[in-house]
C-alpha cells in the first residue's frame, strides 16, 4: 500500500475524538500523531506521508483515547518544570496547574541562603515535584513521601532515570503524611514543602479520564477532601525549619478551608492564597513561624 498523508490523519482524528466528548481534540490527535511519528508537535508538518503501518498504530491511539484513556498514559510521559516523567495505570498523571506549585518553590529557594535547602514533597505520585525540584536545584536535599505502593513503583522508575540522567538523587519514603510518628528525623530540618495530596470531595463529578484512570486514593479526600489535608498540616508544623515555607494544592472548592486551617494554628503567619491559570483559588502558602514558647527558647 502507498503511503498516505498524515495531515488527514489527523483532521480525521480530531473529529473522532471531538465527537468523543474529548475536552481538546485538535491538540490530543496532533499528539499523538507526534508520538506515533516520533517529533515534536511542531515539527508535524515536515512529515507530509507515512507508511499505512503508522497510520494504523495511529488509529488504535485515537480509538483508546476516544474511549477517554488520558493521552499521557497513551504516549507514557508527562512532564513537570524541565523534566518528563513515566507514567501509566496505577499513578496519578501530573497536571499543568501543578506547575505554579513548583514555580512557587522555586522563587522561594531563589532567596534561600547558601547551605543545602531541604525540601519535603508530600504525596509525590509519580515523584513530579520531588524530581523537578531537584533537577532544577541540584544543591537541595530531597525527601518525597507516597503511601500507595502501586505509586511508589513508579516514583522509583523515575527517580532512578532523572539519576541516571545526572540529578542529585533524591530520598524516597513509603508512609502516611498523616501519620504522626512519620519522619521524625526531619523534624524542624525543612525549609521547603510543597504538597499536592487528594483534595477532591467524594461524590464530585469528574471526567472519565479522571474518574476511571487516575487511582482513588489519589484523588478523593473526604467528604470535604481535607481528611489527607487537615492531619497533614499538624506534620508539616513538625517538619518545618521556624522561618521555612509551605505550599498546599487544593480543590478550588475548599481553598478557604485550607487558608482558615493553617489560620487557626499559631505556628503558621504570611498565610496566602494563590489562584490557578484559571483565575480559581489552587494553592495556599504559609511560613512556618515561631510560637511563643519557642522564642523564647529563643529560635
Ligand atoms: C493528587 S496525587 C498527586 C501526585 C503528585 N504530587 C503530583 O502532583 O503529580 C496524590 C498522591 O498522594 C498519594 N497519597 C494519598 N494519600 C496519602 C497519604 N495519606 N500519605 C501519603 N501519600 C498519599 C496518592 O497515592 C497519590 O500518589
Amino acid at each position: 500500500m502507498s503511503r498516505q498523508p498524515l495531515r488527514l490523519a489527523i483532521l480525521e482524528a480530531a473529529k473522532l475524538l471531538e465527537e468523543a466528548g474529548v475536552p481538546s481534540p485538535r491538540t490530543d490527535a496532533e499528539l499523538l500523531a507526534a508520538h506515533v511519528v516520533g517529533v515534536e508537535r511542531t515539527r508535524l508538518g515536515l512529515v507530509p506521508l507515512v507508511d499505512p503501518e503508522v497510520i494504523e498504530r495511529y488509529r488504535a491511539l485515537i480509538a483508546r483515547r476516544a474511549e477517554r484513556v488520558p493521552l499521557q498514559y497513551l504516549t507514557g510521559v508527562a512532564s513537570m518544570g524541565d523534566i518528563d516523567l513515566q507514567v501509566g495505570p496505577g499513578v496519578f498523571v501530573p497536571r499543568p496547574e501543578t506547575e505554579l506549585m513548583f514555580a512557587w518553590a522555586l522563587a522561594v529557594l531563589e532567596g534561600h541562603p547558601a547551605h543545602p535547602p531541604v525540601i519535603l514533597d508530600l504525596c509525590t505520585g509519580t515523584g513530579a515535584l520531588a524530581l523537578a525540584l531537584a533537577n532544577a536545584r541540584p544543591d537541595a536535599i530531597v525527601h518525597a513521601v507516597e503511601l500507595d505502593p502501586a505509586a511508589l513503583a513508579w516514583t522509583r522508575r523515575n527517580a532512578e532515570a532523572r539519576a541516571n540522567e545526572g540529578d542529585t538523587p533524591i530520598t524516597l519514603h513509603q508512609g502516611d503524611v498523616t501519620d504522626r510518628s512519620l519522619l521524625t528525623e526531619l523534624e524542624g530540618k525543612v525549609d521547603v514543602v510543597v504538597s499536592n495530596p487528594p483534595y477532591i470531595p467524594e461524590g464530585a463529578e469528574l471526567d472519565p479520564e479522571v474518574a476511571e484512570f487516575d487511582p482513588h486514593l489519589a484523588l478523593f479526600g473526604g467528604p470535604d477532601g481535607l481528611s489527607v489535608i487537615t492531619p497533614m498540616v499538624s506534620n508539616i508544623a513538625r517538619w518545618l525549619k521556624i522561618g521555612g515555607a509551605m505550599a498546599i494544592e487544593h480543590d478550588d472548592t475548599n481553598g478557604g478551608q485550607v487558608a482558615a486551617l493553617l489560620r487557626e494554628r499559631r505556628v503558621f503567619g504570611e498565610v496566602a492564597e494563590h489562584p490557578d491559570l484559571a483565575g480559581k483559588p489552587r494553592f495556599v502558602v504559609a511560613r512556618r513561624v515561631a510560637t511563643d514558647a519557642e522564642a523564647a527558647r529563643g529560635h
